[in-house]
């Protein structure tokens, strides 16, 4: 895999979330083959240690899984404890749906599950990231 990103400019972690399948693993894959450390983070942890621990192989980076579920208010909590003593100069916000449906046919609880995973969460994650990522005045999210 060619190398994208350089990842002495923006720190020596990312952050992936919904890594455990489709985009987001392939945003994995591409920043461990250049060098970056990963915390992998979605619902389905077998799948992120599986994904993990076969990068840290072919790449020789480290990396983190956390077993979180982002339509969740305490999941930002959880994702930055667990983070806490690493520099993460990179965050991908990825996880999400894209199956959402005609308005008013679909429940009002699943109307808010949506706003707090497609939008709320993505808020959160670059408040808490990107201020760290200010202060140090390196960094990047997407
Ligand atoms: N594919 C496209 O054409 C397209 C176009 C526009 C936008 N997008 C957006 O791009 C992102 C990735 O799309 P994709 O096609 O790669 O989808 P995908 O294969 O369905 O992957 C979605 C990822 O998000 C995670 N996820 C879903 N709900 C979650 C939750 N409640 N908490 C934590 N993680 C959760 C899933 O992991 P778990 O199930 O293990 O939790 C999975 O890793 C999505 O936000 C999607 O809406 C995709």
């Amino acid at each position: 895999m060619k190398t994208i990103i350089d990842k002495n400019k923006f720190g020596p972690w990312a952050i992936v979330t919904g890594a455990s399948s489709g985009i987001g693993k392939g945003f994995a894959q591409q920043l461990a083959a250049d060098g970056l450390n990963l915390v992998l983070v979605a619902r389905r942890v077998s799948l992120l240690e599986e994904l993990g621990s076969e990068l840290a192989k072919e790449f020789k980076i480290q990396y983190r899984t956390i077993e979180a579920d982002l339509s969740e208010e305490s999941a930002i909590k959880k994702i930055s404890e667990a983070t806490d003593d690493l520099e993460v100069g990179i965050l991908i916000s990825n996880a999400g749906t894209g199956n959402v449906g005609k308005f008013f046919s679909v429940e009002l609880s699943e109307h808010s599950y949506i706003l707090q995973l497609n939008a709320i969460s993505h808020l959160s994650l670059i408040h808490y990231f990107g201020k760290k990522m200010a202060s140090r005045e390196r960094g990047a999210f997407f």
